[in-house]
């Protein structure tokens, strides 16, 4: 039960969708799951936002739990994170796993698109983002066979406020690289995809992997960007194998 396992939720999401983890883990694991900056019930504070500030929030919260070391379990959002927190607390960190994300900053044209969302949803607010960006989180065989998981996304995200959401947008478009410094990584680390994740890819997940000296690659087949939630066992298992063959 010594070792902490802290779980970051992506954008636009919040920590509920950390729940077949906390369930599967709690009684093996000290689990963490918090809501991030502006995100569910966390305190959001004035804009303009960095990643930066996602990162300083990690490290007070990680502070006042009294947290020296965990695992860092971020996806896509969760993982810029987790990736910017290695960069500057690597002693704080005893294994990453990276689960639908990417290392590469945005481009311009995803920098615009960001730019062109936060127009849009000031304008309309957020239920048609709601509804377009839920199914583009899920991949096609959830969305047939589990409609369910789209409605309960949805949700989630129209309970986030739309300047929290905006000014979150803001901060990913502003993030910098840290494709070169994955070389640094020496902590035990796994990455995880879903086979039909349309946000970040199988390839990016891949090219990310490649680049790290001591990873674990799994791709989840029946999934989209939200594989933990997708395909919540096959996860959990990929995890678990993980966790204990980097003996924490
Ligand atoms: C996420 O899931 O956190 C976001 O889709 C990440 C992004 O838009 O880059």
């Amino acid at each position: 039960m010594d070792t902490t396992l802290i779980f970051l939720h992506g954008f636009p999401l919040n920590a509920t969708c950390w729940k077949p983890q906390v369930d599967y883990f709690k009684n093996k694991y000290k689990v963490f799951t918090p809501d991030l900056r502006g995100h569910g019930k966390a305190l959001a504070g004035s804009g303009p936002w960095m990643l930066q500030h996602f990162v300083n929030d990690l490290k007070i919260y990680m502070d006042e739990h009294k947290i020296l070391k965990a695992v860092l379990c971020g996806l896509s959002m969760g993982g810029y994170i987790a990736l910017q927190f290695m960069k500057d607390y690597p002693e704080r960190v005893s294994a990453l796993v990276l689960c639908d994300t990417r290392a590469d900053a945005d481009s311009n044209e995803v920098k615009d698109n960001r730019y062109k969302t936060i127009l849009k949803m000031e304008k309309e607010g957020m239920t048609v983002f709601a509804e377009d960006f839920s199914m583009l989180l899920l991949g096609a065989w959830t969305l047939k066979n589990k409609p369910q998981i789209q409605k309960d996304v949805k949700k989630i995200i129209l309970d986030n406020k739309t300047e929290n959401m905006s000014m979150t947008l803001g901060a990913l478009a502003s993030r910098s690289d840290s494709v070169s410094t994955l070389k640094n990584i020496k902590c035990p680390t796994l990455v995880l995809v879903g086979a039909e994740d349309k946000i970040t890819s199988v390839d990016m997940n891949e090219l990310m992997a490649k680049k790290i000296a001591s990873v674990t690659f799994r791709v989840i087949a029946q999934a989209g960007h939200l594989s933990n939630v997708e395909q919540p066992q096959v996860f959990n298992e990929h995890l678990e194998q993980f966790l204990i063959g980097a003996s924490l």
